[in-house]
């Protein structure tokens, strides 16, 4: 059931006519049904949401989404696009914090290029004080991740980090060689559909290898994010933080954007670090989709949605 969810929806993503469909009702009006997990389409919206976030003393970091780009014009464009929302965040005032995916910035084009243009924005986001996160796409590119990230860092960028997946057989090594360069890890679940054979099928055992990795990264880590709505994991890891006696300031936690926005609010209130993970651009039906197939019971929302702006 787990994974099963997850491959319908994965193959769900990939019809163009449900995108169209999507694409002319999800964002169209205030309550749209897809504003429940996207900021909003322009920058302008998701620095208002941010502000909201910012309000209420949680932290954030906003993606600009976009991913599996096909042509270097798209990759560079993209990648301009993250130049100029390091300039209007700076302008904002908001918290310099963005998150990004290689495959928005041409890795599947070009190795050489996407580094080219993850420099372009590193840059300017080095001189600014941003941290630049790095967010784990499908198995197929999680060692030119690493790569990517690793070449990066032996240019001594150190205002990056990167995501790992719970559910990948292969975390726990790529979580040591992480902690051995001293670099900053989100511990995320994993979102993609993956096969038995590089992935973890069922939940308990996505669970215990989130546990096993996250006390891995609080004790050998440096300031690991541990990125998830699941109450067990969430008191599993203050539990643990407790026992170990390391100070809430030396980790956080991160949740997606109008997802347990209760839970966030209870971590803030208890003093905890909660950063919101806030997306927006017109290219949100990939991720709005890896959502809804994480949780089908969010399917009633898009229907109740589309019924509801068709009335
Ligand atoms: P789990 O799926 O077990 O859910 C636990 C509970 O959380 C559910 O019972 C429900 O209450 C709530 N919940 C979870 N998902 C929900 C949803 N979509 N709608 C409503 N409620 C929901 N993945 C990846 O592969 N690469 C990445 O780079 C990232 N980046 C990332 C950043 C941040 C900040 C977060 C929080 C997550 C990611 N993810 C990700 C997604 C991650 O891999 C995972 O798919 C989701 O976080 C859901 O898993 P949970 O850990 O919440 O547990």
């Amino acid at each position: 059931m787990y994974a099963g969810a997850k491959a319908i929806f994965y193959a769900l993503s990939r019809s163009a006519s449900l995108k169209r469909l999507a694409s002319k009702y999800g964002m169209a009006g205030e309550d749209s049904f897809a504003r429940r997990f996207i900021a909003g389409e322009t920058v302008e919206e998701a620095i208002q949401a941010a502000r909201a976030l910012q309000s209420r003393g949680l932290l954030l970091t906003l993606d600009y989404l976009g991913e599996s780009v096909r042509t270097m014009d798209e990759a560079l464009a993209a990648t301009k696009e993250y130049v100029r929302l390091i300039d209007v965040l700076v302008a904002s005032g908001i918290e310099r914090n963005i998150s990004l995916k290689l495959t928005q910035l041409g890795i599947d084009i070009d190795r050489a290029t996407c580094v080219d243009n993850l420099r372009r924005i590193l840059e300017p986001a080095q001189r600014h004080g941003f941290f630049v996160r790095i967010d784990m796409e499908n198995s197929p590119y999680t060692e030119v991740t690493l790569a990517v990230f690793e070449t990066l860092w032996q240019q001594q960028y150190r205002n990056i980090g990167i995501a790992l997946q719970a559910y990948l057989h292969r975390t726990e090594q790529d979580v040591r060689r992480m902690n051995e360069l001293g670099a900053r890890v989100r511990l995320v679940k994993g979102a993609y559909k993956e096969g038995p054979d590089v992935a973890f099928q069922q939940k308990s055992e996505v669970d215990a290898s989130f546990l096993r990795l996250m006390q891995l990264l609080l004790d050998h880590g440096t300031y690991p994010a541990i990125a998830t709505h699941d109450e067990a994991m969430l008191s599993a890891t203050r539990a643990y933080a407790a026992q170990q006696q390391i100070a809430p300031d030396r980790y956080e936690f991160q949740m997606l954007y109008g997802i347990r926005r209760d839970l966030q609010a209870a971590l803030v209130a208890g003093g905890y670090r909660m950063r919101v993970y806030v997306p927006f651009g017109r290219q949100w039906f990939p991720y709005f989709m890896r959502r809804l197939g994480e949780r089908p019971a969010n399917i009633g929302f898009v229907v109740r949605g589309i019924l509801g702006e068709r009335r």
